[in-house]
């Protein structure tokens, strides 16, 4: 049992939680994830590492309500268990000291983003992040991004804060007004993660993403998280989840989270009419 140390609301429907699990905060790299179910019959939610302590043996998740799922772990508060909780998976990110690199964090994504963030500025790298949320009062963990950041930039899309517009419009001036760009991270959803592989593809800088496919067992044997990659399949559970954005197939990869998205409506739809009515 995982007791919930802290919780905290960033934003609407985001919410942070500090959870005790020595074992995995013992373990835990930059770039890992956990998955964690909120009941023995609820279903995996796999959730990236966003922080973790290992004095106080805790980690932090960052999650956004979207469905069934992540609004029942949200229910859950202070003081109260996860009762299944695994982790550390997926490969860590390769941290070393590559120079001037970018990180691009969008919407939920600034929570993966922010470890990677602060490895490559404890390697020695000079960090400059860029975040961005349709709108300020979703933009999430700005003070814990600039600690970490040697420069921080800001968008959000209405223009109610920072630049008005993508994170790639201000990826694109920063490439072209500093240069020697070493290597991108980007992390959010799947759109602005091939915007951000296509926006350095001319420049050819290598471009880090983190895929987000859905995941059913985490250990590379249900075949659910595949992504093709450079014409090859890849399981983001156990090969990824980053990968080399340049090489990943994007339409695949929408695709595949398209796929479930009526099953995802109908399970929703269960749990606000409370599964009695027999209308689903
Ligand atoms: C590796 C990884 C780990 C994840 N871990 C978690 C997790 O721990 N918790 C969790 O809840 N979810 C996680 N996710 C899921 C994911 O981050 C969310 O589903 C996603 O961020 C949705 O955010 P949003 O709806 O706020 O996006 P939006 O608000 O629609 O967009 C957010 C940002 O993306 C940019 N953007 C949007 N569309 C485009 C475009 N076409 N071109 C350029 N930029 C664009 C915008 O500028 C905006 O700043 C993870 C995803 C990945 C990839
Ligand atoms: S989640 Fe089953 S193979 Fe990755």
């Amino acid at each position: 049992m995982n007791r919930i140390v802290t919780k905290k609301v960033l934003a609407p429907t985001i919410k942070l939680m500090e959870i005790d699990a020595p074992k995995v905060a013992a373990k835990a790299k930059a770039g890992q994830f956990i998955i964690l179910r909120v009941d023995s019959e609820g279903e995996r939610i796999p959730l990236t590492i966003a922080d973790y302590d290992k004095s106080k043996g805790t980690i932090t998740i960052i999650f956004q309500e979207v469905g069934y799922s992540t609004q029942k772990l949200g229910l859950l508060e202070e003081g109260q268990a996860i009762p299944d909780f695994v982790g550390p998976l997926g490969q860590p990110s390769e941290i070393e000291n590559y120079g001037r690199v970018i990180c691009v964090g969008g919407g939920v994504g600034v929570a993966p983003v922010y470890p990677i963030a602060k490895a490559l500025k404890e390697a020695g790298n000079e960090v400059i992040s860029i975040i961005g949320a349709r709108t300020k009062e979703l933009l999430i963990w700005e003070e814990e991004m600039r600690k970490v950041s040697s420069e921080l930039l800001i968008a959000t899309d209405d223009g109610s804060y920072g630049h008005k517009g993508f994170v790639t419009d201000l990826l694109k001036q920063v490439i072209e007004e500093r240069g020697n760009i070493a290597k991108v991270w980007g992390i959010g959803p799947v759109v602005m993660m091939r915007a951000v592989a296509e926006t350095t593809r001319p420049y050819n800088i290598s471009t880090i993403v983190s895929m987000n496919p859905i995941m059913v067992d985490g250990t590379g044997m249900c075949g659910a998280c595949r992504v093709s990659v450079g014409e090859e399949t890849k399981f983001a559970c156990v090969d990824g989840p980053e990968f080399d954005g340049h090489l990943v197939d994007w339409n695949l990869a929408l695709r595949r989270l398209a796929m479930f998205k009526d099953e995802e409506k109908r399970a929703l739809a269960r749990q606000n009419c409370g599964g009695g009515c027999g209308c689903h």
